[in-house]
């Protein structure tokens, strides 16, 4: 696997998953080209498809193929209250979350298509499999709809010998989860560590996973030992209860 090229989205917060998965594909051997907003290799917003174009040409450009896409920046924004949901924050999350994964697929998959191979690697989240209590809906309907696309892009590309499938963890250690256990500490008027408690509760491990816990089932999903596996969903959350 040492000439395959991967590029992976979101990947230019030092602590998030992003970050994780590219360290690992690139202990894995692969050239990895990381983007997002800022700090990574290539600086781009994956709602604007000029630049998601102008990534992609560079990185053929500079390393001739595209063997895997991780289609992993995303957000969650906004109160939690369906009620509250305004029109920004659903528009803003499904811009990135679903149109910057679709636009970025449909950017890499041609090339994958002529290399008569290629993996695509969706994040989604539990969030897309099932309605937890606290998260933002539209964030939640983001998440249906990139499980839902990954299933639809599967079938259609499995003859092009291209396995797309989505991971779904539960909670993370980064950014992002400290956001979320900042907002339900403020509801419940308790502490971030009763917060993070009480989330753990939830969960069979008693723990939020690391990033590298995500990067090494994503790793599994782009190596020849899941060549057979295209189209799942898999969570990947310690066993974590709730929601339906
Ligand atoms: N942390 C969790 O508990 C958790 C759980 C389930 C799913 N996820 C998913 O995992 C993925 C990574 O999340 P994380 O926890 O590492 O959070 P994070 O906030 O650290 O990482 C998300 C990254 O996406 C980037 N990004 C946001 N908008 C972008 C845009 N328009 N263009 C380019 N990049 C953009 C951000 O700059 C950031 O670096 C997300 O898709 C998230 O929904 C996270």
């Amino acid at each position: 696997m040492s000439d395959e090229v991967a590029i992976v989205t979101g990947a230019g917060h030092p602590e998030g998953i992003g970050d994780a998965i590219a360290k690992r594909l690139r202990a894995d051997g692969r050239t990895v080209v990381t983007a997002d907003l800022q700090g990574a290799d290539r600086d781009i917003d994956v709602t604007d498809s000029v630049q998601i174009d102008h990534c992609i040409r560079e990185t053929l450009r500079d390393h001739g193929r595209i063997d895997i896409l991780i289609n992993n920046a995303g957000i969650a924004e906004g109160p939690a209250g369906f009620l509250e949901q305004t029109a920004e924050t659903f528009d803003r999350t499904f811009a990135v979350n679903v149109k910057g994964m679709v636009q970025f697929s449909q950017g890499v998959i041609p090339h994958m298509q002529q290399a008569g191979k290629g993996v695509i690697v969706n994040i989604a989240s539990l969030s897309g499999l099932r309605a937890m209590a606290g998260i933002p809906p539209a964030y939640t309907a983001s998440k249906f709809a990139v499980v839902g696309l990954t299933k639809a892009m599967a079938l259609e590309f499995g003859a092009d010998n291209i396995r797309i499938n989505a991971v779904c963890p539960g909670s993370v250690d980064t950014a992002m989860r400290a956001k979320a256990l900042e907002l339900l500490a403020a509801a419940e008027t308790i502490t971030q560590t009763e917060a993070a408690d009480l989330e753990n509760e939830l969960i069979a491990l008693g723990r939020p996973a690391a990033p590298n816990e995500i990067a090494a089932v994503v790793a599994f999903l782009c190596a020849t030992d899941s060549n057979y596996l295209t189209g799942a969903a898999i969570p990947v959350d310690g066993g974590m209860q709730g929601g339906f």
